[in-house]
């Protein structure tokens, strides 16, 4: 049920003459990554060498993947593009929309009932348009793609920045906005810009208490959120084979955290005995046969200064367990230095909550090696001084670690266990307390730690780590606990130290489940019912956006000038408006709402030109779009990180923002307003940034002449009468350029299929 082999074959099929093409075209060996790309161009074999960095290519990607979050306004696109089936494989798998309270049983029978209508939405959609659908229970995207559709050398594409998790099983696998996906299932191309490589070279090998997260850990130090923007990282090397295959699905889930457009590794045993150990001996033995074409050729890693834009080496044997945090991934502290690092920086050693699990970090290997400190804390009558959760990855992952009793295990510690779904990782966790937002301390496994992400309190300060090393500090309740060299005192008053975590790649018994979850779609869905109620708050079809009316834009008024870090979090905040993900008007009620404004220095508190009062950004942007005024949304550094909901793009859209001009983008959110046929712009002068006052007025005085690697004019006229000239560079292509002029990406797929 779960995989396509005859699409895998065709993919092998093809991709050994396709290859060879590309490297006779670009005249030198070739990386994985590279491998894989050319491998997929939509025009099939090769035509021509790509540029990394500048070229924009058409790739045809092998599947789709999409979570229930982001389904919802995918699908709803998809259904306005009149097709009768989904293109290429595509599965939506339920985990967004599932809150962490009680426990798994009592949490699932909540989500249930409150949002049945999207689930039977979701479940309908997708028996009628040929899409496999993973209902609420049966587990993380990431996870379940995983064990089930990620094979080596596939390229994939989905509706979550986490879908780079596939590239653990050598895939190149990429996080989108809706509006892409909707291009894929329709049979389109899909566009990106010819990435950047970036190598990483493991050597030496992981010992004690280090695990693979220790090493995403470490390149997120290097590279900061920026580093890998625009690029692949491709990890190679002796290191790099003796890692488990999830434990590589770590490392590439993370790399979404330092902004990489997907992570990689070449085909090795560890794929192998993951593909048989999860049901899947016939894409082994394919990929077997076409070995040589899923990872570099062997020119390329004895040199690989040569063909990489840049390189990091990580000597594993020397690595140390990190932890890094507060709130921002990147800010890497090994534990040797923690103690040290809390003090100077005032962060609460007190730790309340170590949570594991998460799409990131829930493989059988990261759950038993976790095990096996929580067993040592019964042996050792240790008694946990923190609370402790588990949020599993798959009703796969569950099922068998509960047969292998690792749940009673962790029971004995007083552990909590959430439903196979995101919870407390997407701010899905009504965590009692969270609302007196006191300060405090909190470890877990997963990938992110803004501000807000886990339980929406401020002022909850998270620490991201190793499962086994989460379940040590939990046990010790310190953040300062350092396992290699601290003692803890026992309930018999005695000093035990924590042995080294032990563990399972696989399971020894093999992996079982009793029902996945999973539902597969009707042979014929022509006379299946979507079912959307129009008086629903949750979900609401949509109307198409208006085409540009071919003027420059006059008179636009600043929304907001956006201060510092503004991420999609800020842009479209997530936790508790996930329920109205499929309603545009309804969610719109979010816009930017976290965003600072950078005039006050508060949020969701901007100045209304037409009354000259303050109130929230959302009623503002109403408030201008009923007076048939354009606004303006400005921002800093890296706008729009984070995740790849194009409701940060629809949501502006909808309330009438014509253009973002910003010091830079993240690439998914840059994308995702070309969809919905708005300006993404940049300040060809960082400087200008600070010219933008509050009172504002926008001229586009050369909008008309909108063309490829022409600059726009922007005439910023004062409110004291005096201008600035503010130029504003663009990414757009030609194709790009004509979703502004259509209104958006849809409405030229919908012209399409009307014919
Ligand atoms: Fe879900 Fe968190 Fe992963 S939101 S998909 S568990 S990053």
């Amino acid at each position: 049920m779960a995989f396509d082999i005859e699409m895998i074959r065709k993919v092998y099929e093809e991709m050994p003459k396709r290859v060879d093409k590309a490297r006779e075209l670009v005249g030198r060996p070739l990386t994985l990554s590279e491998k894989i790309l050319y491998a997929h161009l939509w025009e099939g074999e090769p035509k021509q060498g790509f540029t990394r960095g500048k070229d924009y290519v058409d790739f045809a990607p092998d599947r789709v993947a999409c979570q229930d979050a982001t389904a919802q306004m995918a699908l709803l696109q998809f259904m306005h593009a009149g097709k009768p089936q989904a293109a290429v494989p595509t599965t939506v798998h339920c985990d967004h929309l599932i809150q962490a309270k009680v426990d798994a049983k009592a949490d699932l029978k909540r989500a249930k009932e409150q949002s049945n209508e999207v689930f039977d939405f979701l479940s309908s959609i997708s028996n009628k348009y040929g899409i496999g659908f993973w209902k609420p229970g049966a587990g993380i995207i990431h996870q379940v793609v995983l064990e089930n559709y990620a094979f080596p050398g596939g390229m994939m594409i989905g509706t979550d920045s986490h879908t780079v998790n596939a590239g653990g099983l050598g895939m190149v696998a990429i996080g989108v906005g809706g509006a892409d996906a909707v291009d894929v299932m329709s049979g389109m191309a899909w566009e990106l810009k010819f990435p950047k490589l970036i190598g990483v070279k493991l050597t030496g090998k992981l010992s004690g208490w280090t695990a693979p997260k220790d090493i995403i850990l470490k390149v997120a130090g290097i590279l900061t959120v920026k580093g890998g923007t625009g690029a692949i990282v491709e990890y190679f090397g002796e290191g790099a084979k003796s890692l488990s295959c999830t434990g590589k699905g770590t490392i590439c889930n993370m790399g979404a955290e330092v902004g990489a457009t997907t992570s990689t590794f070449g085909y090795d045993e560890s794929m192998d005995r993951y593909l048989r150990a999860t049901n899947r001996a016939d894409v082994a033995d394919e990929a077997a046969k076409v070995a040589d074409y899923l990872t570099a050729d062997p020119e390329v890693y004895a040199n690989p200064e040569q063909y990489f834009d840049q390189i990091i080496e990580i000597n594993l044997s020397e690595l140390e367990p990190y932890l890094n945090g507060p709130f921002t991934p990147d800010l890497a502290t090994p534990i040797s230095k923690m103690k040290e690092e809390a003090a100077k920086n005032d962060w609460p050693l007190n730790v309340q909550v170590g949570l594991i699990g998460s799409c990131t970090n829930s493989s059988y290997e990261d759950i038993s090696r976790s095990v096996s400190i929580a067993q040592q804390a019964s042996d050792k009558k240790l008694k946990p001084k923190s609370k402790f959760t588990i949020t599993p990855g798959s009703e796969q992952v569950r099922f068998t670690i509960e047969r292998d009793g690792f749940i009673d295990t962790f029971d004995k510690i007083g552990a909590t266990v959430f439903a196979n779904a995101c919870g407390p990782c997407i701010g899905m966790w009504d965590r009692a307390g969270a609302e007196k937002e006191e300060r405090n301390t909190i470890v877990h496994s997963f990938n992110r730690n803004f501000s807000k992400r886990a339980d929406g309190n401020p002022n909850t300060l998270a620490f991201v780590g190793s499962p086994e090393l989460v379940t040590a500090i939990a046990i010790a309740g310190d953040l300062g606990f350092n396992p290699i060299t601290d003692k803890l005192i026992n309930e018999d008053g005695e000093e035990v130290m924590l042995d080294e975590p032990t563990g399972w790649e696989l399971p020894p018994n093999g992996f079982a489940v009793d029902d996945a979850g999973y539902q597969a779609p009707a042979e014929d869905g022509s006379k299946v019912e979507v079912k959307v109620s129009p008086t629903s708050e949750r979900l609401q079809l949509l109307a198409p956006f208006e085409p540009w009316n071919g003027e420059n834009i006059m008179g636009a008024k600043l929304l907001i000038k956006a201060y510092g870090k503004c991420t999609t979090d800020h842009i479209s905040m997530a936790g508790p408006w996930l329920r109205f993900r499929g309603h545009l008007d309804n969610i719109s009620n979010n816009m930017l709402i976290g965003a600072v404004n950078a005039f006050n220095m508060k949020t969701n508190l901007v100045k209304n030109e037409i009354t000259g009062e303050y109130g929230p950004v959302p009623d503002t942007a109403r408030a201008y779009k009923a007076a048939g005024i354009p606004t303006v949304v400005v921002g800093d550094h890296n706008y729009g990180e984070g995740s790849s909901r194009e409701h940060a793009a629809m949501e502006p859209r909808h309330l009438g923002v014509k253009a973002v001009l910003v010091k830079s983008f993240a690439r998914i959110h840059e994308t995702n307003l070309k969809k919905q046929g708005m300006l993404a712009l940049t300040f060809a002068n960082e400087a200008d940034y600070d010219k933008i006052q509050e009172d504002d007025v926008f001229n586009f005085i050369d909008l008309k002449e909108f063309a490829p690697g022409r600059a726009l004019t922007l005439e910023v006229v004062h409110a004291d009468g005096s201008k600035d000239t503010v130029i504003a560079n663009h990414s757009y292509n030609e194709g790009q350029i004509g979703w502004f002029v259509a209104g958006s990406a849809l409405n030229l797929i919908a012209a399409a299929s009307r014919g």
